[in-house]
């Protein structure tokens, strides 16, 4: 038996930061699927074949967390055959361990629809791309404009676009601080243990 958290949201919507809190909490195996799919944008050349061929090492890769392999990953992500190549990976993954977080744009809507605890992260574009800009740095208008161009792909690509799944529990950390937002997402899995 195997106790999932399905973590979805938007880039910067504080859902990495609230997974990493979850699951050192409960103690709970983590996996960030955002960094398969940057794995995949960044590697070049034919994106199916990569994501079929995807190794520890394309994961291990230490240039994963820019702005430029956000945007790629969200190029490949809309690729059907890629989404495909990285779904038995990601359900394994939850199936294995004894409790699991999974974070992503389509963990309680696809990957795991059955998951014990749905959450769905959110905040304001201006928030997070205020956020990211802290984080990465450059020009803050480019930043809101990458962060508007991301969610407009990932929203509206046919194959398992970004939305919340029916029955997951909306976390707006717009006005939250981490600390709040980590003690939202644990009360909703403590609710359900
Ligand atoms: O979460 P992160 O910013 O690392 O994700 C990078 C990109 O990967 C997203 O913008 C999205 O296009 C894609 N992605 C996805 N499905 C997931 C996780 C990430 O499509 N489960």
């Amino acid at each position: 038996m195997s106790f999932t958290v399905a973590i979805d949201g938007p880039a910067a919507s504080g859902k990495g930061t609230i997974s990493r809190a979850v699951a050192a909490r409960f103690g709970f195996a983590h996996l960030d699927t955002g960094v398969l799919y940057r794995a995949v944008g960044v590697k070049g050349g034919d994106p199916i074949a990569a994501a079929r061929g995807l190794s520890a090492q394309d994961l291990a890769r230490d240039d994963l967390r820019t702005g430029e392999a956000g945007q790629a990953a969200s190029k490949v992500a809309a690729i059907p055959e890629v989404r495909a190549a990285l779904v038995q990976f990601q359900r394994d993954f939850a199936a294995r361990a004894e409790g699991a977080v999974l974070d992503g744009r389509d963990i309680g809507t696809v990957i795991c629809p059955d998951a014990e605890v749905k959450l769905f992260v959110t905040a304001s574009p201006e928030v997070r791309a205020h956020r990211r800009w802290l984080e990465l740095g450059g020009d803050a208008g480019q930043v809101l404009a990458d962060v508007r161009e991301r969610d407009d792909r990932d929203m509206n690509r046919a194959d398992a676009p970004l939305r919340p799944a029916p029955d997951a529990i909306v976390i707006d950390t717009s006005e939250l601080d981490a600390e709040a937002a980590i003690a939202a997402a644990c009360a909703a899995i403590e609710a359900r243990l």
